[in-house]
């Protein structure tokens, strides 16, 4: 072998160890017509070829990778080409397909919810029942955000379905606007234990798939009920008693402050607000 072919293997053999690629044997030279070898019909591990044409294929990620391609790119002419044997990582894996293909196309519901997948991202994880993702038209002009599941949401997998639900039921029913036609989901998609308020790293690791649902179903409106609602979609921390009733500006839509129905059922007094809100989003939504 003389010394630019040496020295180009040992870039391109450097560059397969960098991708932990270690195994290489070099395949029989086979005389064009003759039978070929048993070994080399049957490989007792999985063969790839060399690149011919390009070099391998990058990550997709965008991420570079620590592996440093080699500085000669064109294609080696080996006077017998080397047959690489690819030893996978641990589990079986395709080096080339560990990494995401890069998402085109637009964000849907199903896409999100496929990426939260069995989600362990916050400590709600361990004593939830079910993720409670959220439920509705993924094409709603209308979005309602609670603050999370409770007994009833966790144990079903579906929001607003206790006493509280009920409420938000009457609510629009009393203003003509039916459940099948909005989007219900909340800040946290797990029950906080004893029904406390979401905490501050649940609702961050929680955020960003409400954030994306909202993306992908471009509502006109949204309405926050309660202050974790209102906290995390609008960053205002004031008192939900002072801002409620208002409309806001999110992107394009527009979004509305009102009190969470569990507030009302402890308040009864305070249905006449809730209500009186609900009449503002039925007005918006008819342009009024
Ligand atoms: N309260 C919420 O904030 N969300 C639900 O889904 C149920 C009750």
């Amino acid at each position: 072998m003389d010394d630019s072919t040496r020295k180009e293997l040992t870039a391109w053999l450097e560059f397969y160890q960098e991708l932990g690629i270690e195994g290489f044997y070099r395949r029989e030279t086979v005389a064009v017509g003759a039978p070929p070898s048993p070994a080399s019909a049957q490989p007792s591990e999985p063969a790839a070829a060399p690149p011919k044409q390009a070099p391998p294929r990058e990550p997709t990620t965008g991420v570079a990778t620590s592996a440093p391609r080699p500085a000669a790119l064109k294609p080696a002419t080996f006077p017998t080409p080397p047959t690489m044997v690819v030893r996978p990582p641990a589990a079986s894996f395709n080096l080339f397909e560990a990494a995401p293909a890069p998402r085109t196309g637009p964000e849907t519901l199903e896409r999100i919810r496929e990426d939260l997948g069995d989600c362990r991202r916050c400590k709600l994880a361990p004593t939830r029942r079910n993720i409670v993702f959220g439920v509705g038209n993924p094409h709603a002009e209308l979005v309602f955000i609670g603050e999370g599941p409770g007994a009833d949401e966790d144990e079903q997998g579906l929001p607003f379905v206790g006493r509280a639900g009920k409420l938000l039921n009457r609510m629009m029913q009393a203003v003509g606007i039916e459940r099948e036609d909005v989007y219900i989901c909340n800040v946290v998609k797990c029950r906080p234990p004893e029904n406390r308020t979401p905490e501050k790293d649940e609702v961050d690791a929680c955020s960003p798939f409400l954030y994306r649902q909202i993306e992908a179903i471009k509502p006109r409106l949204i309405c926050c009920l309660g202050a974790p609602a209102v906290r995390t979609v609008l960053g205002i921390k004031e008192g939900i008693t002072k801002i409620r009733g208002r409309f806001y500006e999110f992107g394009s839509a527009k979004a509305l402050a009102t009190v969470h129905p569990a507030y009302v059922l402890r308040n009864p007094r305070e249905e006449k607000i809730l209500r009186e809100d609900f009449e503002k989003i039925r007005d918006f939504l008819k342009g009024r």
